[in-house]
C-alpha cells in the first residue's frame, strides 16, 4: 500500500429524478459513510463529497410527462434526496449538484482541454429523431420488434426476451416511446472519445496494479477489457446538460456520464480553496464507493478522462457493492417496489441508526442481498435489543445499583482470568474491526462488534455482581466486574460509532463524556472512564420492534406496487441502488377459476376527467358504466392529459371496494397496459362496445 497524506471519499451522485431507496444506502452510501466517519476517528485528513446528478435522458423524460421544465425535476427532487441523506446521518462535507454553475464551468473546461489536446474523435452519422417531441433518441427509447424472436416490445439496444444484443436499425417497426412517432434518420455531430487508445495503460492499471479490488470488481473491470473498448460519443443531442464548450454546437450538451463524474471535482472545489491538493497531489488517496452498474464508468471510462486531461490522481479504490433486492423481488421504481428512505424515516422516527445497521449487516457486499421486514425486525430484537442494548444498558443499571451511580475502582489484586479474557478481547477486536474497515469489509467488522457486546454479556453472567455482596471480598469483585464492564461500554461507543452514530452519541452522554473520547486511539484502552465519577441514569438504546408494525411496511409494499405499476414510470437507474427494470416477464401466483371468478369485470366509457389537486400522478375519472355511472381515481396522470382520454373505451374492476385516495373515494379500477418503459396504453379493440357489457 503506498503512503498517503490525505483521502477523499467520493459516493455515487444519484440522479436527482426519483427519491433514494434503501438500496441505494446498502449500495454506498452507508458504506462510504461508515468509512469516512471511521478514517475521521483516526484523525486522517480526508473529505467526503457527494451531489445531485442533475442532466440525462431520464430526467428530461419525467419532466416531460409530468409537464413542468427538468429544472423543476432536479429542484424538487435534489431537496428529497438531501433531506434523506442528513437524516440517515450520510456525512457529506458537501453535498453538491451537477447544475450549479462551479460544475458547468469545470466540466466544460474539463472537455475543452481534451478537445484542444485533439483527444476526440469527431464523427457524423445518422441517428434516429423524433419529429412529434423534437428529440433525438437514445437507444433505450426507440422499441420495436426484436428481428431475431419476434418480440414486439424490444429495446434499441436489446432485446430482453431473447438477449441478443441489437442496434435501433435492426428492429422491425421501430417506434418512439416517447410519442408513439415511426423515428426519422437524422445526421448529428458528435465528439466520441477514443477508449481504445486506453486500453494497454488500463489493462496495466487495473489488471495488474489493482489486484486488490473487489472480486466483484476486477471481475467486471476484467471483461470489459478483455472485450476489447470503443469509442464512445461524450455529447448528446439535448438542451438539458452542460453545453458543449465549442462554436456552433447549440443544442448539444456532455453526455451526463462524462459531466457527472467530473461533478466530484466540481464539489471539492465548492467545498475548499484546498481543492487540488485532493485531486492532484500523488499522495491523495481517492476512494469511490458506488453500485455495481457504475462500475465501468468509474474503473475505466472516468480513470482514463483524467489520464487523458492528465495532472489528477486516479482512484485507489473502487469498493462497489452488488444490488440489495427486496423480499426476495428486485427493487423496481416502476413498479414501486422499493422501500423509500423519506418513508422510513416517517414510519421509524428516531430509528435511523436501526436501519443503517441491518443494511450494513446485511449489505450486498460480494453479492446479491436480500431485505426483508422480517429480518430487519430480527436485527433489531435480537441483536441491537437483546446484544449490544441489553449489554450496556445491564452494565450502567448494575453500576447505580451496586456502585452507588459512580465508576468502581478496580482491584489490581484480585483481578481473575475471566477479567484478563475479557480484556484481551476487546484488544482483538479492535484490531480485528480496524482491519475489517480499512479493507472495505464493514458486514464482518460490525459482526464483531455485536460479538464483542455478546461477550459483554456472558461476562456479566458468569461474574454475577447482584450475587457477590456480602460474600467474601464481594465488593471488590464487584467493582471489578462493573468496573470492565463500564470501560467495555466505552470502548463499544468507539467501535460502533462510525456504523451507528446515534447511538454513540447516546452511549456518550449516558458515561458523560466528550465526543473527543470517540477518537479511535482510545479503542482498546480500560482507562476511559475515570474511578470516581458519576454517571447518568441509562436511557434504552434501541426499542423493540413490533409484529405490527413489519406487518404494516409488508402490505404498504404489496399495496403500493399495485397502485404504482400505474403511476412512477421513469426507469431510474441508481447509483449504488438497483439497475430497474419493469417486471413484466414475471407472472404472479397461480389462481384457480373461482378466484377469476370473483372479479367483475365490466368495459366503460370515459365521460370526463380531471386533474386532482396537489396529486401530480392522479386523475379523477368520471365512468359510464352503462347501468351506472361512477368516479375512479387513477394513477395516469403522468401519461395522459385529461382531454385526450375523454370517450375512451377501458375496462374496468367494477366489484373493487371504494377506496379513499386524496379525499376522493374511487369506485372501482381501470384496467391499461403498461410496456416495459412503464408507459401505459389504452388497451384497444377496434369495435366499439356498449359501456356495462361483462368482460370475462
Ligand atoms: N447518477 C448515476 C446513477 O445513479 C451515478 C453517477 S455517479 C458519477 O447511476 F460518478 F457519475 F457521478
Ligand atoms: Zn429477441
Amino acid at each position: 500500500m503506498k503512503d498517503y497524506k490525505r483521502i477523499l471519499v467520493t459516493a455515487a451522485l444519484p440522479y436527482a429524478n426519483g427519491p433514494v431507496h434503501i438500496g441505494h444506502l446498502a449500495g454506498c452510501y452507508i458504506p462510504a459513510d461508515i468509512y469516512v466517519r471511521y478514517q475521521r476517528a483516526q484523525k486522517q485528513d480526508i473529505k467526503f463529497v457527494g451531489g445531485s446528478d442533475e442532466h440525462g435522458v431520464p430526467i428530461t423524460i419525467r419532466a416531460m410527462k409530468e409537464g413542468v421544465s427538468p429544472q423543476q425535476i432536479v429542484d424538487k427532487y435534489h431537496a428529497i434526496i438531501k433531506d434523506s441523506f442528513e437524516k440517515m446521518g450520510i456525512s457529506f462535507d458537501i453535498y453538491s449538484r451537477t447544475t450549479n454553475p462551479v460544475h458547468h464551468k469545470t466540466a466544460a473546461d474539463f472537455f475543452k482541454k481534451l478537445y484542444d489536446d485533439g483527444l476526440f474523435e469527431e464523427k457524423e452519422t445518422e441517428q434516429f429523431y423524433d419529429e412529434k417531441t423534437n428529440t433525438f433518441l437514445a437507444d433505450r427509447y426507440i422499441t420495436g420488434t426484436c428481428p431475431v424472436c419476434g418480440n414486439p416490445n424490444a429495446y434499441g439496444d436489446q432485446c430482453e426476451k431473447c438477449g441478443s444484443s441489437l442496434s435501433p436499425e435492426q428492429l422491425i417497426n421501430p417506434r418512439s416511446t416517447l410519442s408513439d412517432a415511426v423515428p426519422v434518420k437524422k445526421l448529428t455531430k458528435h465528439w466520441y472519445f477514443p477508449l481504445q487508445n486506453y486500453e494497454p495503460w488500463l489493462k496495466q492499471w487495473v489488471l495488474e496494479d489493482h489486484k486488490e479490488w473487489k472480486n466483484n470488481v476486477y471481475g467486471q473491470c476484467k471483461s470489459w477489457l478483455d472485450n476489447g473498448l470503443q469509442s464512445r460519443a461524450m455529447t448528446r443531442d439535448s438542451n438539458w446538460g452542460v453545453k458543449v464548450p465549442l462554436p456552433g454546437t447549440e443544442g448539444k450538451v456532455l453526455y451526463v456520464w462524462f459531466d457527472a463524474p467530473i461533478g466530484y471535482i466540481s464539489a471539492t472545489k465548492e467545498l475548499t480553496k484546498q481543492w487540488a491538493d485532493y485531486w492532484c497531489k500523488e499522495d491523495t488517496k481517492l476512494v469511490h464507493f458506488i453500485g455495481k452498474d457504475n462500475i465501468v464508468f468509474h474503473c475505466i471510462i472516468f480513470p482514463a478522462m483524467l489520464k487523458a486531461h492528465g495532472g489528477f490522481v486516479l482512484p485507489d479504490n473502487v469498493p462497489a457493492n452488488e444490488f440489495l433486492n427486496i423480499e426476495g423481488e428486485k427493487v423496481s421504481t416502476s413498479r414501486n417496489w422499493a422501500v423509500w428512505v423519506h418513508e422510513y424515516l416517517k414510519d421509524f422516527p428516531g430509528c435511523e441508526d436501526v436501519l443503517r445497521y441491518v443494511l450494513c449487516a446485511n449489505a450486498p457486499e460480494t453479492k446479491d442481498n436480500d431485505f426483508t421486514w422480517k429480518d430487519f425486525q430480527d436485527r433489531n430484537n435480537s441483536e441491537l435489543v437483546s446484544i449490544f442494548g441489553n449489554f450496556v444498558n445491564r452494565s450502567l443499571v448494575l453500576m447505580h445499583k451496586l456502585c452507588g451511580g459512580k465508576v468502581p475502582p478496580f482491584h489490581n489484586a484480585i483481578i481473575d482470568g475471566d477479567d484478563k479474557q475479557l480484556m484481551e478481547d476487546i484488544k482483538a477486536a479492535k484490531i480485528k474491526v480496524t482491519q475489517s474497515i480499512e479493507e472495505y469489509r464493514f458486514r464482518e467488522a460490525l459482526f464483531e462488534i455485536i460479538d464483542l457486546s455478546r461477550k459483554g454479556n456472558q461476562y456479566l453472567q458468569k461474574k454475577e455482581p447482584w450475587k457477590k455482596a456480602g460474600a467474601e471480598n464481594g465488593q471488590q469483585q464487584i467493582d471489578n466486574c462493573i468496573h470492565l464492564s463500564l470501560q467495555l461500554t466505552a470502548n463499544l461507543a468507539i467501535l460502533i460509532n462510525p456504523f451507528l452514530p446515534v447511538t454513540a452519541r447516546k452511549i456518550l452522554h449516558m458515561l458523560k463524556v466528550v465526543e473527543k473520547m470517540l477518537d479511535w486511539e482510545n479503542a482498546g484502552s480500560f482507562k476511559l472512564l475515570s474511578v470516581g465519577y458519576t454517571l447518568r441514569a441509562p436511557e434504552l438504546l434501541f426499542r423493540k420492534i413490533e409484529d405490527s408494525e413489519i406487518a404494516a411496511q409488508v402490505e404498504k409494499l404489496r399495496a403500493n406496487a399495485i397502485a404504482g405499476s400505474n403511476t412512477q414510470n421513469v426507469e431510474k437507474k441508481s447509483a449504488g441502488g438497483n439497475v430497474v427494470q419493469p417486471m413484466e416477464n414475471m407472472l404472479k401466483q397461480e389462481i384457480v377459476y373461482d378466484d377469476f371468478a370473483k372479479l367483475d369485470l365490466k368495459t366503460g366509457k370515459i365521460l370526463s376527467a380531471e386533474k386532482v389537486e396537489k396529486a401530480d400522478k392522479l386523475l379523477k375519472l368520471e365512468i359510464d358504466l352503462g347501468f351506472e355511472k361512477r368516479i375512479i381515481v387513477s394513477g395516469i396522470a403522468l401519461h395522459f392529459k385529461p382531454e385526450e382520454i375523454i370517450g375512451k373505451q377501458v375496462v374496468v374492476v367494477a366489484n373493487l371496494a371504494p377506496r379513499k385516495m386524496r379525499g376522493i373515494e374511487s369506485n372501482g379500477m381501470i384496467l391499461m397496459a403498461e410496456d416495459k418503459n412503464g408507459k401505459l396504453h389504452f388497451i384497444n379493440t377496434e369495435e366499439a362496445i356498449e359501456p356495462g357489457a361483462g368482460v370475462s
